[in-house]
């Protein structure tokens, strides 16, 4: 899993570098599967329940799921770019929200809170504590920032298929939930609206958008927990 994680963070780190005004959300999928391809990777976006390319790629209010196209990114959008990789048999899946060029201070810090929540939500994930824990924590910092959290799509075990039991929900109470044990692998992803968190999906089957049109964040991180505490594996 570590090393099907370290092909997420590089196809991170190379679609990351690409986002300039102009780009496509098509050309952020090519550079996804180059770098599967190169590493010999396989995607576990690509076909699942027929999803037809190896990232999501989300515009401003589109939460999860957005389907990339030939769209064009322009200064000020924010997007949300998730991804995965199969290693011989072990996944990994992540994703970040990033700014196109400059822009405004309401969408900066919608993107670095979630990012904050995302990191709350790790540090949780320590032998004998519970999911409730992580939810509490990753909610708390999402609503102390004014803004919402996303009830429909949570989180989810990893592992030898890219959903696994439990659900991660972002939200919750400390103390309640299942009981986390070394060992154990999550898919951490806090979503997190600007306003109101309901959301509703496109014509198209996929897109997650905010009812109310605000813009929306994602982070997700695959974390494995070791006796030494929480282990991100979708790093460089
Ligand atoms: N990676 C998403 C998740 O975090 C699932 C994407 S579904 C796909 O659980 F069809 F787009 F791959
Ligand atoms: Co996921």
């Amino acid at each position: 899993m570590r090393r099907a994680g370290r092909v997420v963070a590089e196809m991170h780190d190379r679609i990351r570098e690409a986002l300039h005004p102009g780009v496509t959300l098509l050309d952020l999928d090519a550079i996804g599967r180059d770098v599967l391809a190169r590493r010999g990777a396989r995607s576990n976006f690509l076909g699942y329940h027929g999803y037809p390319a190896v990232i999501c790629a989300s515009v401003n209010e589109v939460v999860v799921h957005g389907i990339p196209d030939r769209r064009a990114l322009v200064e000020g959008d924010i997007v949300s770019i998730d991804c995965g990789a199969v290693v011989d048999g072990y996944h990994g899946d992540a994703a970040f929200t990033a700014g196109v060029g400059e822009i405004d201070a309401e969408s900066r810090r919608l993107i670095d809170v979630t990012r904050a929540a995302l990191d709350a939500g790790i540090v949780e994930l320590v032998s004998g504590s519970r999911l409730g824990d992580l939810g509490a924590a990753v909610q708390g910092t999402i609503e102390r920032a004014g803004f919402s959290v996303v009830r429909e799509y949570v989180g989810h075990g990893i592992g030898t298929a890219m959903h696994e039991p439990p659900d991660v929900p972002n939200f919750g109470k400390r103390g309640r939930g299942k009981r986390v044990a070394a060992g154990d692998v999550y898919a951490v992803e806090p979503m997190a609206c600007a306003q109101g968190s309901a959301t509703r999906v496109l014509d198209d089957g996929w897109t997650v958008v905010t009812a109310d049109g605000s813009r929306a964040a994602h982070w997700e991180h695959t974390v494995a927990v070791t006796d030494d505490g929480p282990e991100v594996l979708t790093l460089p």
